[in-house]
């Protein structure tokens, strides 16, 4: 497997709590990795420490085979962007502002603002579907559209490694779907290696090629969904009793947790215990 980032006994912590304890992923390049688990697993964490915005307590993150400690942050901003989890914007930041800022790793002194970086800003905006918004601030945007501002300044500095940390998250079911088709083609088309948190477990199904449960502070279990989603790891991973089907437009995986809720079939409410 060719790998686009490689982690080795990687410990990640927080003053005395530790979140990660020595973990070793590889994340095979040109797919889509989707990290799962519970609220506070450390997915975020994790993905915070690929980008090198959090320093491991011991172990390594190796970008192309090489440590990202030992590489400027230009270098790894420009082989790799990350939309954060809850990012947050300076006051007064207009949306084409925030969307520009995805090409300062691209620039210099000697390397001043090029038609190929606004035409790299112009496809981000038509890409997330922003255009006409570009002079809001984003402060003043929908949760929705200030989410996608921030895809398209991530889409906008033009990576070969694309992390995200919930980019669904305030989207409504369309532009749920706009964004993974997105990513999706810029995976197929391009061969971006993408590695995003979702929370959405059919929508993980759906488009990755390699889940990566996370529990106990390391990887309960990694594979393609096929392999690796089943009642039993949504039991241990999520303490949720599911049955897990089949997709029936895609195929995939469908997991339909137990719990209450209005049903015309008997069998659900006895499966309940009711
Ligand atoms: N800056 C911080 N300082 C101290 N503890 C933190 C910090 N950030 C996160 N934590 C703790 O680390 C653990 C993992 O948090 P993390 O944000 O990585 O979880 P997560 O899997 O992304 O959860 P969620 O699904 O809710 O986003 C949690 O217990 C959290 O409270
Ligand atoms: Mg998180």
């Amino acid at each position: 497997m060719n790998k686009a980032v490689e982690l080795k006994k990687l410990t990640l912590s927080y003053g005395d709590a530790t979140i990660i304890k020595e973990l070793d992923l590889a994340i095979p390049k040109g797919e889509i990795t989707v990290f799962i688990g519970g609220n506070g697993c450390g997915k975020s964490t994790l993905l915070r420490s690929i980008a090198r915005l959090l320093k491991p307590s011991s172990g390594s993150v190796l970008l192309d085979g090489a440590a990202i400690s030992s590489m400027t942050t230009k270098e790894v901003a420009r082989k790799m962007a990350i939309l954060p989890q809850s990012p947050v914007s300076p006051e007064g930041l207009t949306v084409l502002q925030l969307v520009k800022q995805g090409r300062y790793p691209h620039q210099s002194w000697l390397k001043q603002w090029s038609s190929k970086d606004q035409a790299k800003v112009e496809a981000a905006l038509k890409a997330t579907g922003l255009e006409g918004l570009e002079d809001r601030e984003v402060d003043s945007l929908s949760g929705g559209q200030r989410q996608r501002a921030w895809i398209a300044m991530t889409l906008a500095q033009d990576t070969n490694i694309i992390l995200l940390d919930e980019p669904t998250t305030y989207l409504d079911m369309t532009h749920q779907i706009e964004v993974l088709d997105l990513l999706f083609e810029l995976n197929e088309q391009e061969g971006r290696t993408i590695v995003m948190v979702l929370h959405d477990l059919n929508l993980a199904c759906r488009y990755a090629h390699h889940i990566v449960a996370i529990k106990d502070q390391n990887i309960f279990a990694q594979g393609s969904p096929e392999e690796v989603i089943d009642a039993s790891l949504v039991k241990h991973v999520f303490g949720l009793e599911c049955q897990v089907s089949t997709d029936p437009l895609f195929g995939t995986p469908l997991c339909i947790p137990y719990g209450k809720g209005r049903s015309i079939f008997s069998k659900v409410a006895s499966a309940n215990g009711r």
